[in-house]
């Protein structure tokens, strides 16, 4: 294992983990701004259970340990962070970045980045959040049940890139975002992803949670993040959490 410094963060790396999140948690002693990143994660974890492919070398696999006051709002963290990657993607010049909410990012329609957002134990009036990252970098190709839906960065650039230059770029701006975040400019992280998300505004979706969905049009994001999305009847719900899917006219 490697210390790498980049203030604020205190970078551990590691050759290979099962998952960056599940070792950031184990830690309990571990101060914020704590960074884990592996080359290649053996069980790396995505939202619902799912698996996050993590090959050596070809996506960047990062967690985060963020130690905010228990009061704070914790909702914005998850857009927070991928409002981060984005803006590192942009630093490449890629066209078609997009943002789906709360936090996948993607180009060109296809996944390039998750998110998982997990909270680890701690005593009374503490509160640990892990940030967990996979950003899919130098991937030429997916498992079948991926090639569909996922892309990585070098895919559209033609080219790779390097790892460890991604990783400082992004932790430069999640250093950012949450220096906003901390100090109550909330504000400018919403008006930020709703820039560079087209699901914000007036888009035909359908959100899919605990097997319900709702189908309507968004509206923007509320003050903590939540996505508006008005149906038929003129009703606004304010979805907390879910899965949102585009629907396109004709379909
Ligand atoms: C998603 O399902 O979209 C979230 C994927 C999160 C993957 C990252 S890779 C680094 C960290 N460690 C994990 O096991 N998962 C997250």
């Amino acid at each position: 294992m490697e210390i790498i410094h980049r203030p604020p963060f205190t970078i551990h790396h590691f050759a290979t983990l099962g998952s960056t999140n599940d070792y950031l948690k184990a830690q309990a002693d571990a101060s914020e701004f704590t960074c884990v990143v592996a080359d290649e994660q053996t069980a790396g974890r995505g939202r619902h259970t799912r698996t996050w492919v993590s090959p050596p070398g070809e996506g960047l696999y990062l967690s985060v340990l963020l130690r905010p006051e228990a009061t704070a709002n914790l909702s914005l963290l998850s857009l927070l962070a991928a409002l981060a990657v984005a803006e590192t993607l942009a630093q490449y010049n890629v066209a078609g970045l997009d943002i789906k909410w709360p936090n996948d990012v993607l180009i060109a329609e296809r996944k390039v980045c998750g998110i998982l957002v997990e909270g680890a134990s701690s005593g009374a009036n503490e509160v640990r959040i892990i940030v967990g990252i996979g950003v899919n970098l130098n991937q030429q190709n997916f498992p079948p049940e991926l090639a569909e839906t996922a892309t990585s960065l070098a895919l559209h650039l033609g080219h790779t890139v390097a790892v460890d230059v991604f990783r400082d770029r992004l932790l430069m701006q999640l250093a950012h975002w949450y220096a906003q975040w901390r100090h109550g400019v909330g504000q400018s992280i919403l008006v930020r992803w709703q820039q560079l998300s087209s699901y914000a505004h007036g888009q035909q979706v359908v959100v899919t949670l605990d097997g319900e969905q709702v189908e309507g049009v968004t509206m923007g994001l509320s003050k903590d993040g939540s996505l508006l999305v008005q149906t038929e009847d003129g009703e606004l719900h304010t979805m907390l959490a879910g899965e949102v899917s585009r629907l396109r006219k004709g379909l």
